[in-house]
């Protein structure tokens, strides 16, 4: 089973966007996927078209214990969805625990979900206690950027956390770089990409993300990119993204 958390603290790069349709496209491909809010928004329901937001869901995993597959929900073929629930945040203030605080998640998924290819984490653009529990319960971590200097920063202090983890982790994330939003065709673009590629040349996909009007269109209408513009270049793109993510597992 590959655990892999979508995350940088920076907001708006593509973390529930990637989530979304990436989860999707591995279903599609014949795996098992479970995809988990742990965005305190529960943007991810009403992704996959349900707007009503559950009220149960990873909160009740975390603050009470609750078995995960008493607040999973079967939204498409092969994919299963645990939603934040409606008291996500109060994990950020929780005090009682010390470290133990950033492992609920990770002992939660002990033993539940094996029959599972994939479990991806949403996280929120923060680097409190819900993306600790992220980075203790991933094996891999997936970081958007999108094609600008700024987010050159963001990665930066993205990759600083993830350090700052190193020591109490007893495991080393594998880490990916992945550009979304990106305009090839523009310099700033191409530099950008050219600075990641010598710097992270291990860690940056091979496969971009391009800006998209039909991408931003999808989660209005609760539909992946698969069931709204299957034919598109933008589908095209996100299946590329899972076989790339297949092909490069080294276990
Ligand atoms: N490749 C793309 N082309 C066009 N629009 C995109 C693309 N990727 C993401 N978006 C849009 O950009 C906005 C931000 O994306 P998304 O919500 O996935 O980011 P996020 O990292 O999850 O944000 P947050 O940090 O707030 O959770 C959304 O409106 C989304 O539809
Ligand atoms: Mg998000």
């Amino acid at each position: 089973m590959r655990r892999i958390a979508l995350i940088n603290q920076k907001g708006g790069v593509g973390k529930t966007t990637i989530t979304t349709n990436l989860g999707h496209a591995l279903a599609l491909a014949g795996h098992r996927v479970t995809v988990i809010d742990l965005d305190p928004q529960g943007q991810l329901a009403s992704s996959y078209g349900i707007f009503r937001a559950p009220t149960k869901g990873v909160d009740q995993v975390l603050l009470n214990g609750a078995d995960p597959c008493s607040v999973k929900l079967g939204i498409r073929d092969m994919l299963t969805l645990i939603p934040a629930g409606a008291r996500l945040q109060e994990i950020e203030y929780l005090h009682d625990g010390g470290a133990s605080r950033a492992r609920l998640l990770q002992q939660a998924l002990q033993g539940m979900i094996d029959d599972q290819a994939f479990v991806l984490f949403d996280c929120p653009p923060s680097s409190g206690l819900l993306v600790a529990n992220a980075i203790f319960a991933a094996d891999e971590a997936l970081i958007p950027v999108s094609g600008d200097h700024m987010s050159l920063n963001g990665l930066a202090k993205m990759l600083v956390t993830i350090k700052k983890f190193e020591p109490y982790l007893e495991k080393s994330i594998r880490q990916w770089i992945g550009l979304n939003r990106s305009f090839p065709r523009r310099r700033l673009a191409k530099e950008v990409e050219d600075k990641l590629r010598k710097h992270f040349p291990e860690q940056l996909l091979n496969t971009q993300i391009r800006e998209a009007a039909v991408i931003a269109e999808c989660p209005g209408i609760g539909r992946t990119i698969f069931e709204y513009k299957p034919g598109s270049q933008s589908a095209k793109e996100f299946q590329a993204l899972a076989s790339e993510l297949l092909e490069r597992y080294e276990g």
